[in-house]
């Protein structure tokens, strides 16, 4: 478990403060990288035949890998991650 989390469940006042900045690209970049780069790397954002199609879908699909590796992620959290990924990668409207 990352730093992160435990910092946030240790201080709920400090995970306030945190959620409030978490919107920011910057913590989608490093959320994203100490914690999603295990099992996939860039490529599969940019892959020819990527799964996500939407904006909604990559919302989605973030949610189900936070999900799935049980990091319980603020909604923050996933928003900014999915930001990051759609600013960098996927460039939906
Ligand atoms: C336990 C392994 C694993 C980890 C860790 C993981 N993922 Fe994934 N991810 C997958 C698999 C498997 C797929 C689906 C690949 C496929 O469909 O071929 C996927 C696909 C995706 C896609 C869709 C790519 C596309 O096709 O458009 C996104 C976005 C994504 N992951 C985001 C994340 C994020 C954000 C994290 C960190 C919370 C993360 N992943 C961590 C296994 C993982």
């Amino acid at each position: 478990m990352n730093r992160f989390i435990r910092a946030t469940a240790l201080f709920p006042l400090l995970a306030a403060t945190q959620t409030l900045q978490a919107a920011d690209a910057d913590t989608g970049k490093s959320l994203l990288e100490s914690n999603c780069t295990s099992c996939h790397g860039d490529a599969v954002y940019t892959r020819e035949n990527r799964r996500v199609t939407t904006l909604d879908g990559l919302n989605a699909q973030v949610m189900r890998c936070d999900q799935s590796l049980g990091l319980k992620w603020f909604d923050d959290d996933i928003d900014a991650v999915t930001s990051y990924l759609n600013k960098t990668y996927y460039h939906f409207k």
